[in-house]
């Protein structure tokens, strides 16, 4: 048996194969709704085999958006136009999964391929917001959040939480990686606070748990919640791998099924160690440590190496990213590099090679 096809089954769930489409943003919105172009995107990686196809960080409130093109989940609008693009990644026997995110001091920027640079509000951004004042790099001064904001911030990843299972999502992830919001409070760096939310591990935890348990209530307990991290800031001084453990382990105790185990994006100084697979041993000390099923990702292409990857205990699924851009129908041509015989969708039946 082919470890990275074998069925995977979380909760009241089962996903069909261990391969995961990396949540990508597509910063190809009007108002946050849903197009042809998401239809096409997602919906080709279901019938290219994967297991879950997970939509791209959809903000839960529009000053939470990247760009003014990222997709959202603070309407019933939104949800509704999702609903069939779902319905069509399940007929192709993947789980829907979608992730909710705020940006947090990253937020307010053009799309990448318009330059990336921070937008103002005479430009057609807004002032972001975050633990403190500290601004990502060159961007703007982000403003701290004041009491009124948390439960205003937490309440928006509930409704967003509520919206995605309306419109059929199977899986959930909550996004506290990549610098934004929920990770900035998370990092010594960016979180320079005095109250009950800066200061101590605990209370830097704090507001992230707060907004992961309050999601938990509503998404059904039979349906995986995941939640994606940065396990390294890969800084000095800022957060760590151990770090990355503890809060794995809290998570668990939230009701957490899954950590999607990547890194990085809270400091534009950051130097990364780019290579195959560079971030799964991350995946590995968390799987270990905190004894909770976790999600590789970052610099997996080839069908071996993911297979090396599930049969070695480092992570219970791999999720891939620009290589599912690169090729959508992955799954397939990995189940062929492997020797497993997988049943291709019917209307390309004629195509597949045969297995020897
Ligand atoms: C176009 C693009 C958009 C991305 N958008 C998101 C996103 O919405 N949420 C997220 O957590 N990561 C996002 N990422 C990061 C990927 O999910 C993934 O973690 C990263 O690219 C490393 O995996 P890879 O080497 O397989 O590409 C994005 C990456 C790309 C290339």
């Amino acid at each position: 048996m082919v470890r990275l096809f074998e069925p995977w089954p979380i909760k009241g769930v089962t996903i069909r194969n261990r391969i995961c489409v990396s949540p990508m943003c597509q910063y190809s919105t009007a108002d946050g709704i849903a197009r042809d172009w998401h239809m096409v995107h997602l919906g080709s990686r279901a019938v290219g085999g994967a297991g879950i196809v997970m939509v791209e960080a959809s903000a839960v409130h529009p000053e939470g958006r990247i760009t003014p093109g990222d997709l959202g989940i603070w309407t019933g609008e939104q949800a509704k136009a999702l609903s069939p693009i779902v319905a069509f990644i399940k007929s192709h026997g993947a789980v829907p999964a979608i992730q909710i995110a705020h940006a947090g001091r990253k937020a307010s920027t053009a799309p990448p391929f318009n330059g990336g640079h921070p937008l103002t509000p005479e430009t057609g951004g807004w002032v972001p917001l975050a633990p403190s004042s500290i601004p990502f790099g060159n961007y703007p001064l982000p403003r701290a959040m004041q009491e009124n904001d948390f439960s205003r911030i937490r309440d928006h990843f509930v409704s967003a939480a509520r919206r995605a299972l309306s419109a059929g999502f199977e899986i959930l992830e909550i996004h506290m990686a990549h610098g934004y919001l929920l990770h900035s409070f998370l990092s010594p760096l960016s979180n320079r606070r005095t109250d009950s939310y800066g200061g101590s591990l605990e209370n830097r935890m704090r507001f992230p748990l707060e907004v992961t348990r309050a999601v938990r209530e509503v998404w059904p307990s039979d349906l995986p919640l995941w939640v994606r991290i940065s396990t390294t800031d890969w800084m000095e001084n800022g957060w760590y791998p151990e770090q990355s453990v503890s809060l794995a382990i809290e998570l668990k105790q939230c009701g957490v099924d899954v950590i999607d185990c990547s890194s990085g994006g809270l400091s534009p100084d950051a130097r990364i160690p780019l290579g195959p697979g560079y971030q799964t041993r991350f995946s590995s000390q968390i799987r270990q440590s905190a004894e909770i099923q976790t999600i590789a990702v970052g610099m997996i292409t080839d069908p071996v190496q993911a297979e090396h990857i599930l049969v070695t205990g480092q992570a219970d699924g791999v999720s891939l990213a620009r290589e599912m851009l690169r090729d959508p129908y992955w799954p397939l041509h990995a189940a062929q590099k492997l020797g497993h015989d997988l049943e291709w969708p019917e209307q390309y039946s004629r195509a597949k090679p045969t297995v020897r």
